[in-house]
């Protein structure tokens, strides 16, 4: 029988949902509350003010609009809603997610074209530029801060900088990154990021938000909405009025990310940053003196938080496997996204310490021997 008190610690290297607290667990047991309630309104309020501040986001200038849902329903909710029937939308494109913004567009039928590079290659500012001048219907501007799909971090500056030179409209998929990597909207003034409430965060997985300018948000009541509810300028007006989001919030799921904020807070935000940057590198010190090999090398920007790593070319590797033996003892992995590679993926995202990375590398380490896999690739130098 499962023991709800004590329920077992599992690390999920999977990037998100995370290994989360005991204590983010058990904030979800709270007394049933109606979430019209005075009570809840506070509890939504408190939490749309905290993650306008995790952003760095000046309370006068940005708001915090909460939906019930996965990451994807922030990014479907920031692409149908901010465009006008006249916008276009350019987006850049280095992975998966990227392709899920044009995915969304597309659904909408909003004009947009794409500029794609290779998965895990960075964006080329200088292209996307020319691409900008030869088009001057574009008027929205949309990336992935992290792509999760390899790891590579395209960087807020130059995205910032092409669009203030445009003049267009921001949007960015912080969805991976937020809370776990450096950002701060007072030096890269994005109009709009996404984001939810079990990568970085920490929380339970279910509430996706957006944060977004005061002035994007007043500027799109004025556009027919596309949807119903992800409708964001209807969603944030509703939220000013009455403090409550139009349908059902996930009302358990609010507390855990109540907590998984108060967590945050007690750890500090760089504090944050820091445990990952410094709980990635002694994952990948740990799998490049097994032997493996990564994806993005060193000349690429990246996250910190996700390693992509090629699977060996040994008939006894197998990625089922390796995944079962790890995950009977408690570790998740989790497969490829580069469908023409074969690699999987290792997250640092969650409630990770030092001594659970180096446990799992010692996991690891015995699944290689006895699995028998030999880390070697064909094409070795
Ligand atoms: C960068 C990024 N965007 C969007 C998503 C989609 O989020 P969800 O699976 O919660 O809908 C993910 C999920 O891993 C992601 O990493």
């Amino acid at each position: 029988m499962t023991d709800f008190q004590h329920p077992e610690r599992k690390i999920l290297l999977n990037p998100g949902p995370a290994t989360t607290t005991d204590s983010v667990k058990w904030s979800q047991v709270v007394p049933d509350i109606c979430p019209r309630e005075q009570e809840f309104q506070q509890v939504m309020a408190d939490i749309r003010t905290e993650l306008v501040k995790i952003a760095g986001g000046d309370a006068a200038r940005y708001a915090a609009v909460l939906f019930g849902g996965s990451g994807t329903a922030a990014m479907e909710a920031a692409v149908s809603s901010t465009l006008p029937t006249d916008g276009k939308l350019m987006i850049l494109i280095n992975g998966a997610y990227g392709q899920r913004l044009a995915k969304i567009a597309r659904a909408y039928q909003i004009d947009y074209i794409e500029y794609q590079v290779d998965w895990g290659r960075p964006i080329d500012w200088s292209t996307v530029k020319s691409l900008l001048s030869e088009d001057d219907q574009i008027t929205h501007l949309a990336m992935v801060h992290h792509e999760t799909t390899t790891g590579i971090l395209n960087p807020l500056e130059p995205f910032c900088q092409v669009a203030r030179e445009f003049k267009l409209v921001t949007m960015v998929d912080t969805i991976s990154s937020y809370a776990g990597y450096p950002l701060d909207l007072t030096q890269t003034p994005v109009d709009l990021l996404m984001s939810t409430s079990n990568k970085c965060l920490q929380g339970m997985a279910g509430v996706a938000f957006i944060i977004a300018s005061l002035e994007l948000l007043q500027e799109i009541r004025r556009y027919p909405p596309r949807n119903l509810y992800l409708d964001l300028a209807r969603q944030f007006a509703y939220q000013e009025q009455t403090g409550q989001t139009r349908f059902t919030p996930p009302v358990q799921t609010i507390y855990a990310l109540r907590q998984a904020i108060a967590e945050l807070n007690e750890e500090g935000l760089e504090q944050r940053w820091q445990r990952y940057a410094s709980n990635y590198r002694i994952l990948i010190e740990g799998l490049e003196r097994m032997g493996f090999r990564l994806l993005l090398d060193d000349q690429v920007e990246h996250s910190r938080i996700l390693a992509t790593i090629f699977e060996p070319d040994d008939p006894n590797y197998n990625f089922n496997r390796l995944h079962d033996y790890l995950y009977n003892r408690g570790y998740t992995i989790y497969p490829g996204k580069v469908s023409e590679l074969n690699t999987f993926r290792l997250s640092i995202l969650g409630a990770l310490q030092a001594g659970d990375i180096n446990d799992f590398l010692q996991t690891l380490a015995a699944a290689v021997r006895d699995l028998e896999i030999k880390i070697v690739y064909d094409n070795a130098d």
